[in-house]
């Protein structure tokens, strides 16, 4: 970027009464990211030689938010006396620490998180190339309420700037507002801070009247259109939030569909700020994407599903589903109705759900947890295959343990297996066994009470009943038959019925 070096100051301090909140209005997220956090990236996008943001409202937990982020300075202005009382603290700290005062000053107002970086460039850029001392961004909006309206002369020359509290009127409805973004050569504008007053309806220092000062110093002030309105909007009630937000994500699924992303219903959809999403990738009606999400190559994700900081692998479906902080590799298939909760990790090709849950567990390739099931805690191997309604019995009532089936393993349908248990290699369970004790590779586990036939029990205890009747007649049939028949072996299967595919 062309021009001097570029500090910025982030006025911040504000509580944001308007938001009727108990978080600080720069800390509440619009698609998923606090609003002090696209400040200050936006900020930073620009290289500039100091960041400053000034704080005051839950200072602590601004700076402890943005204590993540390199090079950011704090300015503490314990009583918000208004913006130009905020800028003038910045100034003092900026002054204490360097004298060099040939530089241009950026100021954001901590409630604009749709900024973009080109706006910024564009304004210190023409600020610089027509040497002026301070210089303005403003815009026109459909409805001008709430914000400083601009004024000019009856050549079009910019007057001063009138805050909504003050404004008369006549000058109710002129809709070229101010953005709240200045740019100022600080050697020029520091008599002026000093000239600020708190004579207005708000009894505030206003930062905008430092333009007026200027100007009537003969200072050369410039004002800089914004080409689009939605940018700059400043976010003071959660109606604007509300606004910002569906701004903000029509922006984040218009990029993603340029880079390959296929979003069949962008109405219903909802990607947080920086969440990555693969080419070919489908995202059907209903997604929501949430947090640090990572979403591979061709998959198809939802419809109807949340995904919660959660990293999947290319080639992954997940559909009617709740996935949080958790991993999928490769080629997994995660629903219908199925939750993925913390820490859990898919291995490749693995199969979870209908309607399974599984938490804090590693699943290995290959294996599949398909049908009403719950697995906590657990460490499953590769190619295991977990029949229907099978349980891992994680919790006693006051410890947690953890359970381990090896590889190729099959735990029988409704099998409970109470932590602490390990299933080996290979292992079976039967159908509705609870397995307390170790199953070594390749057993089979019976752990059920044994299946006693009480003959012609219905007949004797529940006469008269159709139950009894149909027994009669299949009993009077198996007899005719037997007559005629001689009689063949059979067998029967120890375990339940599993999914093959
Ligand atoms: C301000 C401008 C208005 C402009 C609008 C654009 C002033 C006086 N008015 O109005 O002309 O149209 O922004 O969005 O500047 N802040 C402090 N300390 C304070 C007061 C405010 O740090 O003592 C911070 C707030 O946290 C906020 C920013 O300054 O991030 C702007 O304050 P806000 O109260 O939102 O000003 P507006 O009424 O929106
Ligand atoms: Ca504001």
């Amino acid at each position: 970027m062309a021009g001097r070096p570029l500090s910025v100051v982030i006025l911040a301090a504000g509580p944001g009464k308007r938001f009727k909140s108990q978080l600080a209005k720069v800390l509440i997220p619009v698609a998923g990211r606090p609003i002090i956090r696209y400040l200050v990236d936006t900020a930073r996008a620009l290289e500039p030689e100091r960041v400053i943001v000034v704080v005051g409202y839950q200072a602590e937990k601004v700076k402890a938010y943005l204590g993540q982020l390199p090079g950011v300075e704090y300015v503490l202005q314990e009583k918000l006396l208004g913006t130009g009382h905020a800028f003038k603290l910045a100034v003092e700290a900026m002054l204490a620490q360097e004298a060099d005062k040939e530089r241009d000053i950026l100021i954001l107002c901590g409630d604009t998180p749709l900024l973009r970086p080109e706006t910024l460039v564009n304004l210190a850029e023409t600020h610089y190339r027509e040497g002026a001392t301070a210089s303005v961004v403003t815009v026109m909006v459909s409805d001008p309420v709430g914000y400083g309206r601009v004024l000019r002369d009856e050549a079009g020359s910019f007057t001063r700037i009138v805050e909504d509290a003050d404004v008369a009127p006549a000058e109710r409805d002129i809709r070229e507002v101010n953005a709240g973004i200045y740019c100022f050569l600080l050697a020029d504008i520091l008599p002026f801070i000093d000239r600020l007053t708190m004579a207005n309806r708000q009894r505030e220092y206003y930062l905008p009247d430092i333009l007026f000062y200027a100007l009537a110093a003969g200072r050369k002030v410039l004002t800089v259109k914004a080409e689009d309105s939605g940018e700059v909007q400043g976010v003071n009630n959660r109606v604007q939030l509300a606004e910002a937000e569906a701004w903000q994500r029509r922006n984040i699924l218009r990029d993603l569909m340029l880079s390959g992303v296929t979003v069949t219903d962008p109405a219903s959809t909802y990607v947080d700020w920086g969440v990555i999403v693969g080419q070919d990738t489908v995202l059907e009606p209903g997604t929501v994407l949430r947090g640090a999400t990572r979403i591979g190559r061709g998959c198809v994700i939802g419809p109807w599903s949340q995904l919660e900081d959660a990293i999947v692998g290319d080639g992954c479906r997940v559909w009617v589903s709740v996935v949080e902080k958790s991993e999928l590799a490769a080629n997994v298939s995660v629903g219908p109705f199925s939750h993925l909760r913390p820490d859990t990790r898919l291995g490749e090709g693995a199969k979870v759900g209908n309607f399974a849950e599984i938490k804090n567990s590693t699943v290995g390739s290959g294996t599949k947890i398909p049908h009403h099931t719950y697995v906590g805690d657990a460490d499953i191997g590769a190619a295991v295959n977990f029949g229907a309604g099978s349980v891992v019995v994680n919790y006693d009532g006051q410890w947690k343990s953890r359970t381990a089936v090896a590889d190729g393993a099959l735990v029988g349908c409704n099998t409970n297996l109470v932590a602490p248990v390990k299933v080996g290699e290979g292992a079976y369970t039967a159908a509705g066994s609870t397995i307390t004790r170790d199953v070594p590779p390749g057993a089979l586990a019976v752990a059920r009470g044994r299946q006693e036939n009480l003959e012609g029990w219905v007949e004797r205890r529940r006469p008269g009943t159709v139950s009894a009747k149909r027994a009669r007649e299949a009993g009077e049939a198996q007899r005719t038959s037997e007559v005629r028949e001689a009689p063949g072996a059979d067998a029967g299967a120890e375990s339940g019925s599993h999914e093959k595919g």
